[in-house]
């Protein structure tokens, strides 16, 4: 069991993970528990304020980083009374480090972990340097606050806590998880649009069938991500006979 306490201005955009699909369904079963923690909460004026003006001028607003620290400080004080120990701080930053796979799959063996969501132009720098184990970026576009980033997180990570998933569902699958993309998916109808089901699909031939989708998977990461496909090969994640599929497919 997994605890996320998320530092928002928008506590209610957290109810699209909580009460919709895999990670309602979890939610609902008691596999994580996500808190959310309003920084206005903790503000220190009649208004609530959480934001202020940049010094050095220029547009937009900085989120203040008083309320910030006394939000993550009682954040990480319930962690400690019922953890016994706070996890570590994650900032949503189109500055970070980009979101991978394998931060997901890790991140889900922690017994909590707080996301920051900033907003506005930002988040004072100090509370960055002074509060925040590492910030992590959803890619590199900017979108108007961290929830979505954060939103994306929890989901994947919920993805890889045992019981989440169904039988018929499966992570292991999924792309990236070996190094590769996943291979393409078809159901019914038999033909769609003139266009039918690859033949093999339809064989029942169990190994024929393993060894056209490791194919597919080797041609969509070839072709769509040569990234992906030299990291597979430089840390030896492709064997033999994958080359050799490579090699009769000219990629
Ligand atoms: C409008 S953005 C601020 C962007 C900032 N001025 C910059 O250019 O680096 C407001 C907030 O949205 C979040 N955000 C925006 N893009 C993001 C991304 N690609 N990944 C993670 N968080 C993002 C961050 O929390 C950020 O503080």
């Amino acid at each position: 069991m997994i605890r996320f306490d998320v530092l928002t201005i928008f506590p209610d955009m957290f109810a699209a993970l909580t009460q919709f699909g895999v990670s309602g369904r979890a939610a609902q079963r008691g596999l994580y528990r996500l808190e959310t923690w309003n920084p206005r909460d903790f503000a220190d004026d009649a208004y609530r304020s959480i934001d202020d003006r940049p010094y050095g001028g220029g547009p937009g607003m900085v989120m203040m980083p008083a309320p910030l620290a006394s939000t993550l400080r009682a954040i990480a004080d319930v962690q400690r009374d019922e953890l016994g120990a706070r996890g570590p701080v994650v900032a949503l930053s189109p500055q970070g480090r980009r979101l991978e796979q394998e931060d997901l799959r890790r991140w889900a063996g922690l017994p909590a972990l707080t996301l920051l969501c900033g907003r506005y132009e930002g988040i004072d720098e100090r509370i960055l340097r002074r509060h925040v184990d590492q910030e992590v970026s959803g890619g590199d576009i900017v979108v108007s606050g961290g929830e979505l980033p954060a939103m994306t997180i929890v989901d994947g990570i919920v993805r890889w806590l045992p019981g989440a998933l169904n039988d018929s569902e499966s992570a292991p699958a999924d792309s990236f998880v070996d190094g590769l993309l996943d291979c393409p998916h078809y159901t019914r109808p038999e033909r769609f649009e003139g266009e039918p089901v690859p033949e093999v699909l339809l064989s029942g031939h169990h190994e024929r069938i393993a060894r056209w989708r490791r194919r597919q998977a080797l041609e969509a990461t070839a072709r769509k991500r040569p990234d992906l496909r030299a990291r597979a090969r430089a840390s030896g994640r492709l064997t033999q006979a994958d080359e050799d599929m490579l090699a009769e497919l000219g990629l």
